[in-house]
């Protein structure tokens, strides 16, 4: 869990929980001032020092932002709460590589408990079914042997493509979102790793079907997990995952919603790279936000 959720000092502590209420009242100026209190009293909170970066960047400090992000960072050293990923949005260190596997893994042992409950509820949710959707466009609709979900979650996927799959095995760094998907019974194992180790350990031509829905928004340059995916894959295989979009001239960009978001050409560019055939791709999008679809792209790769 965020060890972020309190400094340890009860001085602090209030004050930061006052901060937060002027916060939601619309107030930064008054917020970052307590979160500043609060700093005196407890100045090795790596969590307090990103609120307080937050509250900055709302007042349009960016220098100060910026300092305080970093003292962050330097508190806290495998940047659970997040902060290499704002100095990377605000272009102070690479975009790749700044959303930290301990930082994705907090991120979602505390939002494992209402997940299913706020991405498919409130923000209609459906990439899992986009991937089969895909799939079927691309001409190969099952049955599939072997499957691995990548970034797995509280297995979503695993319940959309249990009737087309015989043996699925889940992986994901977040332990709460992964007892989630243990209780639905669907795989035959699920495994606490990150993607890009999980894949090395894999043996060649070993797996039929891979699956990625909504995973590569926490991953920038997807050279890496595309050589692994083509080099799992068996011959005939396919990979299936869903990424945002974006138009630009890079192949990832580092949105403001701290989501990284991938164009075509990047995705067609590592998909020859490593030696993958492009099935499909189109627009889809898998995901709203604030009542919007967030743009998007689905993609089926072969081997
Ligand atoms: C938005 S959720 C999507 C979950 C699931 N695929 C679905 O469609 O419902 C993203 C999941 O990917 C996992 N994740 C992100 N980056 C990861 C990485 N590098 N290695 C393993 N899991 C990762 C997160 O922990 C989270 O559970």
């Amino acid at each position: 869990m965020l060890k972020a959720r309190s400094s340890g000092n009860a001085i602090a502590d209030r004050r930061f929980a006052y901060a937060m209420d002027y916060k939601a009242g619309g107030d930064p100026l008054s917020a970052a001032e307590l979160v500043m209190q609060a700093l005196d009293e407890a100045p090795d909170w790596a969590a307090g020092w990103l609120a307080l970066g937050d509250l900055n960047e709302t007042l349009g400090r960016r220098g100060e932002a910026i300092d305080t992000y970093r003292k962050a960072l330097h508190l806290d050293p495998d940047d659970e709460a997040g902060a290499g990923a704002r100095l990377a949005r605000l272009g102070e260190i690479p975009a790749d590589g700044a959303m930290t596997p301990a930082h994705i893994t907090a991120l979602f042992d505390e939002y494992a408990p209402r997940f299913e409950r706020s991405l498919v509820d409130n923000l209609s949710y459906r990439g899992p079914a986009l991937l089969r959707m895909a799939l079927e466009r691309s001409g190969r609709d099952g049955p599939f042997e072997r499957v691995l979900d990548l970034g797995c979650g509280t297995g979503l996927v695993a319940e959309t493509f249990r009737s087309i799959c015989r043996d699925i095995v889940g992986v994901d760094l977040s332990a709460a979102m992964l007892a989630k998907a243990r209780a639905k019974q669907i795989y035959r194992h699920l495994e606490q790793a990150e993607i890009g180790d999980f894949l090395l350990r894999q043996d060649a031509g070993s797996v039929d079907l891979i699956l990625a829905a909504d995973v590569f928004i926490y991953f920038g340059d997807l050279d890496a997990v595309f050589r692994q995916a083509a080099r799992v894959l068996a011959p005939g295989g396919r990979f299936a995952f869903t990424v945002q979009s974006q138009d630009g001239p890079a192949a990832f960009i580092l949105n403001h919603d701290l989501r990284y978001a991938h164009s075509r050409q990047g995705i067609e560019g590592w998909a020859v790279a490593a030696g993958l055939q492009l099935r499909h791709l189109d627009d889809a999008w898998a995901r709203t936000d604030r009542g919007a679809p967030v743009p998007g792209l689905v993609a089926v790769l072969g081997r």
